[in-house]
């Protein structure tokens, strides 16, 4: 599946309250249709002072909805006709007033009408606030949002940074394409919900003198995905990262290293902690013995230098040797006779799992194909783009792991 589809099939009421934020719902809608939602947009009256429905409506391709009085359901029951064909009410902007609201249950107008009315088992409701900071940080504000997050509803956000009023802080509404995620994310089946992740990603850099280094081809973007995928699928998941220009997928805690030795020293004393441990870094094999506290020159005699190099410790192996080790998922990035290689792989690193791929075929790629190596044979997972294939490897990482 494309991962721009990643909403096909789903039906989501987008909800507007009064606030300068209703201009970033008009990409929000763009980005829910542009992954393949269908979108009803339903607007407060204060919204529509920001932002008008005609806008909205072209954008999502339906006629808005403003009120609960709208003359074109033959039933009179907008709120409830709504709401029974959505997989998910979105109220982008959230307003104190309307969070409020719906803290007390009011229903006086068709959105707090209709998030009340909706089937609260199948129709999520999913909240994001916009507001001054003063406005959020209010005891009354906190009050509410607390109250409605124990009646079922998620906050999504708010994000901190410079407000429309000048002023700086929390309060700001998360960004289309964050709320996007978040919503695609809420989909996604919790297959490791209260687990802990822990995964190693991109290259790493071995520093040969203050100015050069030797490094490898990989861009990280498989790790990251999985990062995101396991993250979606519930878990709570840390990424040590080498040298990637890559965005941390959002909830993710990061630690950023250079070296092997580095991502080894991060990983080990974490590895206890998590019940996965996901190995997708290219780590280099070697590293210059000593790097030189002075940038190598050329003497102008035309010799080369010789750079004595020593072996990196093996990350994957020690997390496996380690007496509470996680569950061990071993990556193999091979260039000929992967099945082969990645089976005599996870024998000599002691873990229950190997992910071969084609090293050549996959560095920088945003697509790839998987051959997942146990110790019950081989299964290929066809070529997908990154993400498709890491929610894949998570379902198959998720029913191998040791019941609690
Ligand atoms: N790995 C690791 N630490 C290392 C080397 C590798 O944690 N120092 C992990 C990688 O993240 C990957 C797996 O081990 O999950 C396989 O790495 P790879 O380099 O392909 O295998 P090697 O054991 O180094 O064997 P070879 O280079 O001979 O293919």
């Amino acid at each position: 599946m494309n991962e721009l589809q990643d909403l096909q099939g789903r039906h989501v009421v987008l909800g507007l309250s009064g606030g300068i934020a209703c201009y970033k719902s008009a990409e929000l809608v763009r980005e829910l249709v542009r992954h393949g939602a269908s979108v009803q947009v339903v607007m407060t009256e204060a919204a529509a002072q920001f932002i008008t429905p005609v806008t909205m409506q072209a954008l999502s391709n339906r006629s808005v909805y403003l009120s609960q009085w709208d003359a074109r359901e033959p039933n009179a029951m907008a709120h409830i006709n709504l709401t029974r064909e959505a997989d998910a009410v979105l109220v982008a902007p959230a307003s104190a007033d309307f969070i409020a609201k719906l803290a007390q249950g009011r229903a006086d107008e068709l959105l707090s009408l209709l998030c009340l009315a909706r089937p609260i088992e199948r129709c999520a409701l999913l909240l994001a606030p916009a507001m001054n900071r003063e406005m959020w940080a209010h005891p009354a504000t906190q009050r509410n949002a607390a109250q409605v997050v124990a009646d079922g509803a998620l906050i999504l956000g708010p994000a901190a940074g410079d407000q429309a009023c000048g002023e700086v802080g929390d309060g700001r509404m998360l960004e289309a394409l964050e709320l996007c995620d978040e919503l695609i994310a809420h989909f996604q089946p919790k297959r490791l919900a209260g687990r802990r992740v822990l995964i190693s990603a991109g290259p790493t850099f071995e520093a040969i003198d203050p100015v050069r280094g030797i490094t490898n081809l990989s861009s990280g973007k498989m790790g990251f995905a999985i990062a995101r995928a396991a993250q979606e699928a519930g878990a709570s998941v840390t990424l040590v990262a080498g040298p990637v220009a890559l965005p941390t997928p959002r909830h993710v805690a990061r630690v950023d290293v250079k070296s092997a030795q580095q991502m080894h020293d991060a990983v080990l004393p974490l590895a206890p902690q998590h019940d996965v441990f996901v190995a997708t870094a290219a780590v280099a094999d070697w590293r210059p013995a000593e790097c030189g506290a002075q940038k190598i020159k050329k003497d102008g005699s035309g010799a080369v230098p010789t750079i004595p190099m020593t072996e990196n410790p093996d990350i994957l192996a020690a997390v496996a040797r380690l007496p509470a080790a996680p569950y061990c998922v071993g990556f193999a990035a091979e260039s000929h006779d992967l099945a082969q290689h990645a089976r005599a792989k996870r024998l000599r690193k002691g873990v229950p799992l190997i992910v071969g791929n084609l090293g050549p075929a996959t560095f920088g790629r945003d697509d790839n194909a998987l051959l997942l190596v146990d110790d019950q044979g081989e299964r290929e997972l066809a070529r997908a783009d990154k993400l498709t294939l890491a929610r894949a490897l998570v379902a198959e990482i998720a029913q191998r792991l040791p019941a609690r």
